[in-house]
């Protein structure tokens, strides 16, 4: 269309074009190609993501001065810096780009990442700044496709990384998505709150990871709507899931999404031990507390009693002993 914002993204659809095209088939691109495809990345999943490559060589800017001769439209889209002189250059170089869609599929914006290893000082993932079309906050990589696999699958994974939601995809898991680098906003919790009713978080298995579910959770808790499902799912110590698919292939990554997806209780439950030597008396008891503390908040009695017979089966303790604390607690938080 031709309002200031369609024309926007008209320019962002012709830029990932072109970068697709210098990925694919010129020579500039070669290197990238040769990284995507180490990295498990077939011909389909670069097609299906639209991925590409913005050379060394700063392409963009000739090439869409000659569709948009419109200085402040190019200045306003974000691909471009402007230096002192309100000269524009490319502002992605030497980086593989992922388009980033809107809910309806449209490009508004671009991270481009390192090839390979990246340089010390060198920001890993670059991504376009906010312009009219780019909101960071709202938007979620893969949400239009995710938001319509939702309809049968249920529920959306909430992944850390792009490379995440696109090696779930190639395993077959295609109602992924992941923010935008910065910890998960309230933003996106209501845009996905809006389009599903559960929500399994699967972060990296390193503890930034398991900080990060922590800090989801909150921010589900204090924004998600009434009755929305929230879930776990811890991947084993170390990896994310896009080496998780690498190292053991899609149906065995579908299988563990299934098998070890957790309620947020089970998932704090482990979690409140991390740093904790719970063979030390005075631990142990912290680490209860800590663990009746939550059951306390539970609204339902049947819940709090499946998770009181667990903690007294694994410790060895006398679950009406837990029954009675947990009730002083409840008490005690009103
Ligand atoms: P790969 O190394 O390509 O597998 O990336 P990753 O997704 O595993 O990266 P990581 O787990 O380190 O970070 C998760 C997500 O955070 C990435 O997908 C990016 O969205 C974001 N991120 C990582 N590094 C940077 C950075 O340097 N700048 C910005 N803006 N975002 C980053
Ligand atoms: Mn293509
Ligand atoms: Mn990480
Ligand atoms: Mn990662
Ligand atoms: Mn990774």
């Amino acid at each position: 269309s031709d309002t200031p914002n369609g024309k926007l993204m008209m320019m962002h659809e012709e830029a990932a074009k072109l970068y697709h095209h210098v990925l694919l088939n010129t020579p500039a691109g070669a290197q990238a190609l040769k990284y995507l495809k180490g990295r498990g990345m077939t011909d389909e999943l670069i097609n299906d993501f639209n991925l590409g490559f913005a050379p060394e060589q700063r392409i963009l800017k000739p090439f869409l001065t000659q569709k948009v001769n419109d200085y402040q439209l190019l200045r306003k889209s974000g691909l471009f810096v402007e230096n002192n002189e309100g000269e524009l250059h490319d502002r992605f170089v030497g980086r593989v780009m992922y388009p980033l869609r809107n809910q309806y599929g449209r490009v508004i914006g671009f991270s481009g990442r390192v090839i390979g290893k990246v340089p010390e000082d060198t920001p890993k993932y670059l991504n376009s700044p906010e312009t009219p079309i780019f909101n960071k906050r709202r938007t979620l990589f893969n949400f239009d496709v995710a938001r319509k696999e939702a309809r049968q699958a249920s529920k959306i994974y909430l992944f850390e990384g792009f490379m995440d939601v696109i090696s779930a995809y190639a395993a077959g898991v295609k109602n992924g998505v992941a923010s935008m680098g910065t910890s998960l906003t309230e933003e996106q919790v209501a845009v996905l709150g809006r389009a599903v009713n559960q929500v399994d978080i699967c972060y990296d298995g390193d503890s930034a990871g398991q900080n990060a579910i922590d800090r989801a959770i909150s921010l589900f808790r204090d924004h998600q709507p009434q009755g929305m499902q929230l879930r776990v799912v811890q991947l084993p110590a170390g990896v994310d899931p896009d080496e998780y698919v690498q190292q053991n292939g899609a149906t065995k990554f579908s299988k563990y999404l299934v098998d070890q997806e957790e309620t947020v209780v089970d998932f704090y439950l482990r979690f409140y031990r991390i740093n904790k030597n719970l063979n030390n008396q005075n631990e142990l008891i912290s680490y209860l507390d800590q663990s009746l503390k939550l059951l306390a908040t539970l609204p339902s009695s049947l819940e709090q009693d499946m998770y009181l017979t667990k903690l007294a089966k694994e410790f060895d303790l006398d679950k009406a002993t837990l029954k009675s604390q947990l009730v002083e607690i409840s008490h005690r938080l009103g």
